[in-house]
């Protein structure tokens, strides 16, 4: 898997011009441009005919662009696909999807013309069956991540909402697990109270000590917080690089384990803090092109 950052990956309803507008300055590492549940159905058209206009006219940066179109099974969802594909998007994001047959109807649309040739298909994952069908549905054609629906699976398990999202467990790690087998990017949910940065704060971390890659955000106010809590902090970097130094000595004396701070380090943490140290780079370089 490739170190491009999604730390930060920001909704963005496709119905608000001026929040479209606002986007390009943002330090989102990606933004979702929604025509599904942040858009009313009596402005379903309109914001079709505004996003579509705003993707071909507006340069949003180095940052990943995905559009949420809706399901394929509502009327607007074949009109959001033929309507987007000319501004040629980098991903599309697919709603509730069940199985992987969704993604491979999607992906024969897309096979079909050339100004999407390289777009590839990233799924919600917020419904009983998605879940069930994690593994299957991440190797499905052109996949490249998930984004755990995390409202729209409350509603669907009849759970409560907790501090340590413990009913969400099970949900987010079989999706974590079935993305990893992959290889694909996988972003957590969203936190409803954007104005409690302590509670988004530890959402964050648990996300990240799960293994996520980043958060999806509501509002710019919680840009700062995942952008900060998902990065390699300074001890993290520190210590991938004592760790890098003190096994090459190691292997250097002819020896296959170094220790660290008490704690053995062996090739396979070596992987891991490599992985450190290229995300590190990675955001950096990132927010240099974004300025
Ligand atoms: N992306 C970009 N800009 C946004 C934004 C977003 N998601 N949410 C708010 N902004 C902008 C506003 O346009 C406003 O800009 P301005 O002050 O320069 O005019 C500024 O940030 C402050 O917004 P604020 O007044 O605090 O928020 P609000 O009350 O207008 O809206 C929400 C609050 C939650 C309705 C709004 O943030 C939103 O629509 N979020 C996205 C919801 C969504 O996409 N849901 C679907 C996925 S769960
Ligand atoms: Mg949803």
């Amino acid at each position: 898997m490739d170190s491009r950052p999604f730390r930060s990956v920001l909704y963005i309803p496709g119905s608000k011009e001026r929040a479209l507008e606002k986007a390009r300055g943002l330090a989102a590492d990606a933004i979702i441009f929604d025509l599904e549940d942040a858009v009313a159905v009596e402005e379903k058209a309109k914001a079709r005919t505004l996003l579509a206009e705003t993707l071909a006219s507006t340069d949003y940066g180095p940052r990943a662009k995905l559009v949420r179109v809706n399901g394929m099974d509502t009327k607007w969802g074949r009109a959001d696909l033929d309507t987007l594909a000319a501004a040629r998007p980098e991903a599309l994001l697919l709603p509730k999807v069940n199985a992987p047959g969704d993604v491979e109807a999607v992906a024969k649309i897309l096979d079909a013309r050339p100004e999407t040739a390289d777009t590839s298909i990233w799924a919600m994952m917020e419904t009983p069956d998605g879940v069930l069908n994690a593994g299957a549905i991440a190797r499905a054609p052109r996949m490249a991540g998930f984004v755990m629906g995390t409202n729209d699976l409350a509603k669907e398990l009849g759970c409560r909402f907790r501090a340590d999202r413990l009913p969400m467990q099970y949900a987010l790690q079989t999706c974590l697990m079935a993305a990893r087998a992959a290889g694909i990017v996988a972003v957590d949910g969203v936190y409803n109270a954007f104005k409690d940065d302590a509670g988004l704060r530890a959402e964050c971390e648990q996300g990240r000590d799960l293994g996520f890659d980043g958060k999806t955000l509501i509002h710019p106010a919680q840009l700062e917080i995942a952008n900060t809590v998902f990065a390699p902090d300074d001890a993290a970097i520190a210590l991938a690089r004592r760790q890098i130094e003190a096994f090459d000595a190691a292997t250097a004396r002819g020896e296959g384990v170094a220790v660290v701070d008490g704690k053995i380090v062996e090739n396979l943490h070596i992987v891991t803090a490599r992985q450190v140290l290229s995300r590190a780079e990675a955001i950096e370089q990132l927010q240099k092109a974004m300025g």
